[in-house]
This record gives structure tokens, sequence and C-alpha cells, in this order.
């Protein structure tokens, strides 16, 4: 089928909302400001050190400078393109009405719409730039998003949002997206009716359909993990690890391979395409950290779509969707993908930790069986 035939993102959006005749739109242009934002990222990175001569301006704005950057809330450097990332998301969103607030990793505290501008009745969560450690190397990086409703009182009064009004479970996302910008840009969402992939046609600036039903094979032999953190694991993981690294020779009876990119978007699309399991499994490395990547627009965002793909996540101990989030930056351990993998992952926890819930009770090993 020639490109030109393809549903573009909005005809797709369209499509959906016809499962819902009550529906006002509102959700749809709230993702299609979503994909601007993207499609305007895309185009940043696409500058590379050469930098972006349009928005240069906003990283100088907002604390960046042209050569380093800054650093965030959680102490993490912050390269010039995760803050103009950041204000992109802002300003292709923030204006629409559709929005009573939003969170990001680059923002202490949720971020207020602005008196000029109408509130609206949803919650955007996200991660401007995931991986960006890996820009200056040129490897994949890309943007996380979530979309909750804003709890009635806040649509009714219109008062600010605080940090508990995002303080809500995975389960309870409306929609949630990636986009990766690789070799091509592609916008992967879920609507809540499976998962679609848009490929950004260069040509229009158009998403395109070219992916309509991901779905994540559910068998593998392909795992990621941070192996330089093996020491610090939890003995389900490192009980998981061995067998795949004992191969054909060992109880899996099969070879594995092991891929790691750190950069959790493309290690998610890769994971849809063909297979895998991705594990940050919580660890002891550092007690004030119980897992690397963040609940609400790390995790959330990738289990729904690993769920609505037929796939997978889970903390080892509980599904993703149903932890119900303490703060807006929390970390928590993660492990996604293929349906099979992530299950028997999550026997070995139970294994050892039939009672165990994510508690306070953390790295207290009294609570392990063996
Ligand atoms: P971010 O760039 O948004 O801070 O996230 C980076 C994350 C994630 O994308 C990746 O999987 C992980 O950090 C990499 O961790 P390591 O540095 O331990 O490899
Ligand atoms: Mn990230
Ligand atoms: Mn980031």
């Amino acid at each position: 089928m020639p490109l030109s035939n393809r549903k573009t993102l909005t005809q797709y959006l369209i499509e959906q909302r016809r499962r819902f005749p009550g529906a006002s739109g509102e959700l749809n242009a709230l993702i299609l400001d979503v994909a601007l934002a993207c499609k305007a990222i895309a185009r940043s990175v696409a500058f590379g050190a050469l930098g972006d001569p349009s928005t240069r301006q906003l990283a100088v704005a907002n604390g960046g400078d042209d050569l380093g950057g800054s650093t965030n809330v959680q102490g993490e450097v912050q390269q010039p393109l995760d803050i103009v990332s950041n204000e992109i998301f802002i300003r292709t969103t923030e204006w629409s009405g559709h929005l009573a607030g939003m969170a990001s990793e680059e923002m202490d505290a949720p971020r207020q719409i602005p008196a000029t501008f109408k509130r609206g009745k949803y919650l955007l969560v996200f991660d401007p730039l995931d991986g960006s450690s890996n820009i200056d190397v040129n490897v994949s990086v890309g943007s996380i998003f979530s979309i909750l409703r804003a709890p009635t009182d806040v649509v009714d009064s219109a008062r600010d949002v605080t940090e508990a009004d995002f303080l809500q479970p995975g389960a309870a996302q409306v929609a949630a997206g990636y986009a990766i910008y690789g070799p091509t840009a592609i916008l992967v969402l879920t609507v809540g009716d499976g998962v679609a992939g848009f490929t950004l046609d260069p040509n229009l600036g158009e998403f395109k359909l070219t992916h309509p039903d991901i779905r994540v094979p559910a068998e593998t032999q392909e795992f990621a993990i941070n192996t330089s953190n093996s020491r610090f694991w939890e003995p389900p993981i490192k009980r998981y690890v061995d067998e795949c690294l004992a191969g054909r020779t060992g109880v899996r009876g099969k070879d594995f391979n092991m891929r790691w990119i750190a950069s959790m978007v493309a290690e998610a699309h890769r994971i849809l395409m063909r297979g895998g399991v991705f594990m940050y499994p919580r660890d002891t490395k550092d007690p004030a950290k119980p897992g690397r990547l963040r609940l609400l627009y790390e995790c959330n965002p990738v289990g729904f779509i690993m769920e609505q793909a037929g796939g997978r996540a889970s903390t080892g101990r509980q599904p993703v969707l149903g932890v119900k989030p303490s703060a807006l930056h929390q970390r928590i351990g993660i492990v996604f993908g293929s349906a099979q993998e992530v299950e028997r992952i999550e026997r070995y926890h139970h294994e050892r930790m039939p009672v165990e819930v994510e508690s306070p009770l953390f790295a207290t090993r009294g609570l392990f069986r063996d």
C-alpha cells in the first residue's frame, strides 16, 4: 500500500472516538497536541550538535545553555534538550483548554495552567526526553506521556492542581504513548483499545498508521538488563538472569541474547516489535531509590502499552498498573515485555515472598522465606 493511502493519526483517533458516541473530542485534541510536541522534539533532536536555532532561545531562557545543562529535581544532569523538550510539551498543550494541570520529570512540582487559558478535565504527565544521556552518542531517545482524568473537584472548581491529584494508579490512565526518535520517528499510542504505531512521514510532517495492532510475542529469547548492577539484585532476578545465561545447557533449554540500550523507550519499542523482556528491578544499590525508573511518567505509560499489546508489566510482586503512587517522582522496580517471561519472573518473586506487597518494608530481609 502506498504511504499516501495510510491513515493519519487524526483519522485513527476519530475512528477510535466512534466507540464512545458521547465523547467530546477533547481527548483526541489533546493527543494531537502531544503529537505536535513530539514532532517538534524530533526536529530539535535531529539538529544534534549543530543545535536547533529555533529552540536555542528556549533553552537559554529556561536555565540551560548552549554547551551544558543544569540539574533537575532528582539531581540528574539536564541536557539542554531535556529543557527544550519540556518547554515544547508545555507550550503545545497548556493553551488548549483540555488540561487541568501537568507534571514532568523536569519539573519539581505540578505545573498550573496559566490564568489566561481555560482549564480542562485531563492531567498530562510526561518524560519529555527519555534516554537523554544517549543524545551525545547519537543513540535513539524518546518522549513518554500519560493522560489521566483530573479529579472531579478540580474540574468543577477549576482550582490549582496538587501533587495528590496526580497520584493515581496506572490502571486509571485514559491514554498513554511514547515517541521514539530513531532512524525514523514513530509514535506508539494506546487509548485503551490495543496499541497502534504511527511513523512520521518526513514529507508531510504527519504521523501515518504503519503498525495497526501491535502485539508482543508471548515467548522470547532476548532479555535486557544493566548487568553492572548484578551484585545489587535480589535473588529472584539473579535466578532469572542466571538461567538465561545458562542457555541451552540450563533449565530453560534454549540460548538467550542480551541487549542494553540505556534508553527505555528504545527497549520498549524493540520489545513491542519482536518480543523480549526488560528489567530495571528494585535492587539494593541505594535504599533511598527503590528502582531506577519513575512510576508516573515512565513505568505507568509503558506498562499500559505493554498490557494493551498482550504483554505484561510488573514490579515482580504485583502488576505495575495496580501500584498506588505515593509521590510524583516516585521510582519503582519494573519488569515488562513478553507475558510468559514476566510471569516467570513474578513466580520467582512469589516463591520467595508469598505475602509481600510494595511496602516500606523494602530491603527488610526478614521477609524472605529462605
Ligand atoms: P532519563 O533519560 O529520562 O533520565 O531516563 C533514562 C533511564 C531509561 O531510559 C534507561 O532505561 C535507564 O535510565 C538507563 O539506566 P542506566 O544508566 O542504569 O543504564
Ligand atoms: Mn526517562
Ligand atoms: Mn527524561
